[in-house]
């Protein structure tokens, strides 16, 4: 019988791990605490179409990952996207064009991982509470009180808090993972009947509450049928205001948003208001994975290298290369 590997984790890092392992011969099984795929690269369906609350964006440096991103875009996966780029600086607004490519899912940021996924055997709602190793193999405990199991080995593919309480029977590994902070990003969407008045569709702020917008339907692809906005509040504010009702971080941002334009902004006909309490590494590490060969036991995602959607995908890939150069 052919014991498969536990990945615990279906965003970027995970699956880029489960393809590169199914690839080189071995069977996965996936878990996720959430309904779908994605992680913090997933898109919310809502009243004004998808919406892309998480990665808006992502870049290609590395040449393996540019590789990847080929084969993606080959796939009807990802486009370029090549929106007018702003800054907002000392309540200026200025125009701010550079030569970067930029990629986004098509026809929504999700479209990546749910096309990694394929027809690989993944339980999603299905929150691990613990992992731990029987006599020969490791077993998972879900929140439910179900058991899954046995493995061989184990690929936890989270951010740093959520792997630090699934590391019990590893306790470098936690140590290690302890040590990484991740802070928050309260992230708004808001959609107008009127088009705004601005050729704007990103930019970088700063001196606000905000640090990141964009149009969101002005993505190759989407579906928007109103004027989409996603705001992202910097790490600072989203820290200091981490338990606002949503109603109130809809309120301030808005009203940072309207400063930004200098303009009286009309009501927006729907809003909705996101809080990723693990949105990014608050210190970089270039780890790539941390890994326990003899145990069977390797941790991967954004936070073991850039705290970016090409760290992640770079970390999955080595928690498979270390894990099948370990088999051989
Ligand atoms: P995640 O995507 O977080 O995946 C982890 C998965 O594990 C999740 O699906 C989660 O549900 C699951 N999980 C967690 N705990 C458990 C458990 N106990 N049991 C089962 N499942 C569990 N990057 C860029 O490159 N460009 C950008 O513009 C950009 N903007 C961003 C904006 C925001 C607001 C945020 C939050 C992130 C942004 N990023 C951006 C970062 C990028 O999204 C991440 O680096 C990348 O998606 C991380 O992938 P990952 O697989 O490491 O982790
Ligand atoms: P990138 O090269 O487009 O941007 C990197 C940084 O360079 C930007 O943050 C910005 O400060 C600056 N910059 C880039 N183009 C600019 C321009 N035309 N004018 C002025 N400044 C410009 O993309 P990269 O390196 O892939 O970074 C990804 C982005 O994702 C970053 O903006 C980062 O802040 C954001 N991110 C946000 C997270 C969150 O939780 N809000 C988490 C992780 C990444």
């Amino acid at each position: 019988m052919t014991v498969p590997i536990a990945i615990i984790g279906t965003g970027i890092a995970g699956l880029s791990a489960a393809q590169a392992l199914t690839e080189a011969g071995h069977v996965v099984q996936l878990f996720d605490k959430s309904r779908g795929s994605g992680g913090r690269m997933s898109s919310k369906r809502s009243d004004a179409g998808a919406l892309d609350l998480g990665a808006q964006y992502f870049t290609a440096r590395d040449r393996r990952f540019v590789t990847e991103v080929q084969r993606w875009q080959a796939n009807g996966w990802v486009a370029e996207w090549t929106p007018q780029l702003y800054t907002y600086h000392g309540g200026q607004l200025n125009l701010s064009p550079d030569e970067q490519t930029r990629w986004v899912g098509t026809p929504r940021m999700s479209a990546i991982t749910r096309g990694l996924l394929g027809d690989l055997e993944v339980q999603f709602a299905c929150r691990i509470t613990e992992v731990y190793r029987g006599e020969e193999h490791w077993h998972l405990q879900d929140a439910e009180g179900f058991t899954h199991g046995p493995f061989g080995h184990v690929v936890i593919a989270t951010p740093a808090p959520q792997a630090t309480a699934l590391l019990a029977s590893a306790p470098k590994l936690a140590g290690a993972a302890a040590g990484v902070k991740m802070d928050p990003t309260w992230a708004v969407a808001l959609a107008f009947e009127t088009p705004l008045d601005t050729p704007m569709e990103g930019c970088f702020v700063q001196d606000s509450p905000l640090d990141w917008l964009a149009r969101n339907r002005s993505k190759p692809g989407r579906d928007n049928t109103l004027d989409t906005w996603v705001l992202h509040a910097t790490s600072a504010w989203s820290r200091q205001h981490i338990d606002l009702s949503k109603e109130a971080v809809i309120e301030q941002l808005h009203g940072a948003f309207a400063e930004l334009l200098h303009d009286a902004m009309p009501a927006p006909t729907f809003s909705l208001a996101h809080r990723w309490l693990y949105a990014r590494p608050a210190t970089s590490h270039e780890w790539g994975v941390l890994a326990d060969a003899d145990l069977g036991l390797y941790v991967c995602g954004d936070w073991c290298l850039s705290g970016r959607v090409e760290g992640a995908w770079l970390s999955g890939q080595e928690a498979a290369r270390r894990l099948h150069a370990h088999l051989q």
